[in-house]
């Protein structure tokens, strides 16, 4: 399926490490596999024997089903483990939980929780592949590789193309896996948020840094909105939600600023009339299934290629 199957890590912790060719050799890989999405019957061999241990120290809906669909797609065996019902509640620690799954034959690790870094540190301590499946505000891969996806899907070659990313800049792994990516591929990125949501030195990563939003969106190619994440919040952040959604909020109105053409992303859950209204959610513009969608196939494709060749 894919012409060249390797990826230079064992595993998949962010895409701040990976290359704009490794990042495009899984694109092009998720190609394929949604090609045997397609299919009467969406499975293949190619992971047949291996086994895939879901590690979700956080709550997830899309993450967590996908990376399973993905993994059953390519006949993959799959262990979800609930964390809330493991030893981890009776104090065992993360290294000593990865270390007893492995030996029992598991060959990949997908593992989501709240610690930047957790991911790694598994990483550093098993043989078996791992995948980030969200940790901290640090980074989402799968997640920033799935809307990466998505825009070219839309619009083709992001070379040059806008994007705006709107919301909580600070808290957000999909805002830092989006801009790493982003960057790489050569798209010209603005972050747009409250002051008290903005990373003090998040230019260094190679982006503009707004506090304008209708300015912004003006000659934007995609708007990808965040989440406001009240969970990582320690204090209220802004003002109120009103002058939240006043002043950075997603509605049908000020869209009428934006090209016609523009696309509306969102990694999900929406908090329906706070970062978008619902009139944008359900309307024209947005794209928000269809990254749900192309998130089973980018997940088959890092599954194919830190699998798929010989046992590691
Ligand atoms: N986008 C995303 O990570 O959604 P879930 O939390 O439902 O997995």
């Amino acid at each position: 399926m894919a012409k060249n199957v390797t990826l230079s890590n064992k595993s998949l912790l962010g895409l701040r490490t990976l290359s704009a060719e490794e990042i495009n050799l899984i694109l092009d890989t998720a190609t394929g596999m949604a090609e045997v999405m397609k299919r009467p019957i969406p499975r293949v061999p190619a992971l047949n024997g291996k086994s895939i241990a879901l590690l979700f120290y956080e709550p997830s809906t899309r993450t967590r089903t996908s990376f399973e669909m993905a993994a059953k797609m390519l006949s993959a065996s799959t262990t979800s483990m609930a964390m809330s019902t493991s030893s981890a509640v009776k104090g065992e620690t993360l290294i000593d939980t990865v270390k007893n799954i492995e030996v029992m034959g598991i060959d990949a690790i997908v593992i989501r929780h709240s610690a930047s870094g957790a991911p790694a540190l598994v990483d550093e301590n098993v043989k078996a592949s791992v995948i980030n499946a969200g940790d901290g505000a640090n980074e989402h891969p799968s997640q920033g590789l799935l809307d990466i996806y998505t825009m070219r899907e839309k619009k083709g070659s992001l070379k040059g193309k806008k994007v705006v990313i709107v919301g909580d800049i600070a808290h957000s792994r999909v805002a830092r896996s989006n801009i790493w990516g982003l960057t790489k591929l050569g798209a010209k990125v603005s972050v747009v948020a409250p002051p008290t949501l903005m990373p003090a030195e998040i230019e260094k990563m190679g982006v503009k840094a707004s506090y304008d939003l209708d300015e912004e969106i003006r000659d934007a190619d995609f708007i990808n909105v965040l989440r406001i994440q009240l969970e990582r919040q320690q204090k209220g952040l802004f003002p109120s939600i009103e002058e939240y959604i006043k002043f950075f909020g997603i509605t049908a109105e000020r869209l009428k600023k934006a090209k016609s053409d523009v696309v509306i992303m969102h990694p999900g859950p929406i908090n329906r009339g706070v970062e978008l209204s619902s009139e944008v959610a359900d309307g024209p513009f947005n794209v928000i299934l269809d990254q749900v969608a192309n998130g089973v196939a980018v997940r088959m494709a890092i599954f194919y290629l830190l699998l798929g060749g010989q046992k590691k």
